[in-house]
């Protein structure tokens, strides 16, 4: 798995780049610091927290010295409700507000979509029909239990981070948006869920955005989704960040950009042809290169083909 901030001979320098609107970061796990020096360093308009942030101290205040710099928001993860701290430092923080669970918000020009939490089969497994799930929502889940198996009056703590499909539900039906940030992963993971891509695809996003699993993944340059998918989707590792828009060319990145070339040379047989791994790019595909290393030598390579060289 690559980073996926731009860098090596591709990337432009530092004060050529515009800052990013928007920093999506992998689960923190108590340590804020990778946030905190990407803020003060890349001056985003906003960030969002992948979910597992458990903050040793409330949200607001391990954050304090970057909340001049840019606005917070937040999903939450599984962990996130390991522990009575763990709960309290982000729902009892200032941002308890700025949690996008369940919810469209615009954040820096975009209309972004949060599902935190993850899928638990005791209250509903996502490979079964939606209405065989155990509660429907945590309303429900409450109503069965006695005062004293209460925690906080509420459901258990722990399913404080459980997706209900109520919570699904009403997400899926606030509307279009162009990002949606889940913890979940979608199908294409291993360990992913066809629920999350059909969220994705109903919401009518451009671009999703996950966490939970520790690896960064760039589903399309590694050949997890194709061109295809009507979605860019990328997970994030813990520590590890990614910024929105890319620091790419072309109003559709360099994927778009070289597909609209390989068009012009293969025709319909374009997609083909980025999707095949190539000796000369070290036997990597064209669009897996292009996505990791910059476009320059798929052009090139399209160009030579274009006008009689062999490649
Ligand atoms: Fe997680």
């Amino acid at each position: 798995m690559k980073p996926l901030t731009p860098s090596g001979p591709h990337a432009r320098p530092e004060h050529e780049q515009a800052a990013p609107k928007l920093m999506f970061f992998g689960d923190p796990h108590g340590d804020l610091e990778p946030v905190i020096a990407a803020v003060e360093r890349f001056r985003p308009e906003a960030i969002i927290l992948l979910g597992d942030i458990q903050a040793r101290r409330p949200l607001h205040v391990e954050l304090g010295s970057i909340l001049e710099l840019t606005e917070v928001w937040f999903i939450h993860g599984n962990h996130d409700t390991d522990s009575d701290a763990d709960y309290d430092n982000l729902w009892g923080s200032e941002f308890a507000t700025h949690n996008l669970h369940g919810r469209i918000v615009e954040i820096a020009g975009y209309k972004v979509a949060g599902l935190g939490g993850i899928f638990r089969s005791k209250i509903w497994d996502p490979r079964r029909p939606i209405e065989e799930a155990a509660f429907q929502s945590s309303d429900a889940m409450r109503r069965t239990m006695k005062r004293e198996e209460r925690w906080r009056d509420g459901i258990s703590r722990k399913h404080r981070s459980s997706i209900f499909p109520a919570d699904y539900q009403q997400l899926l039906r606030s509307g279009s948006s162009d990002i949606l940030v889940t913890h979940e992963a979608p199908a294409a993971h291993p360990h992913g869920w066809h629920v999350i891509d059909e969220l994705a695809e109903e919401l009518g996003i451009q671009l999703l955005v996950h966490g939970h699993h520790h690896q960064n993944i760039d589903y399309l340059g590694e050949g997890l989704m194709t061109a295809a998918t009507p979605f860019r989707a990328f997970g994030v590792d813990m520590g590890s960040h990614l910024a929105w828009p890319r620091n790419e060319p072309g109003p559709g990145g360099p994927l778009q950009d070289v597909l609209d070339r390989a068009t012009q040379v293969f025709g319909a047989a374009a997609q083909a042809w980025l999707d095949k791994p190539h000796e000369q790019l070290d036997g990597q595909t064209p669009a897996a290169f292009a996505a990791e290393s910059g476009t320059d030598k798929v052009r090139s390579m399209l160009n030579a083909i274009q006008h009689g060289g062999i490649v």
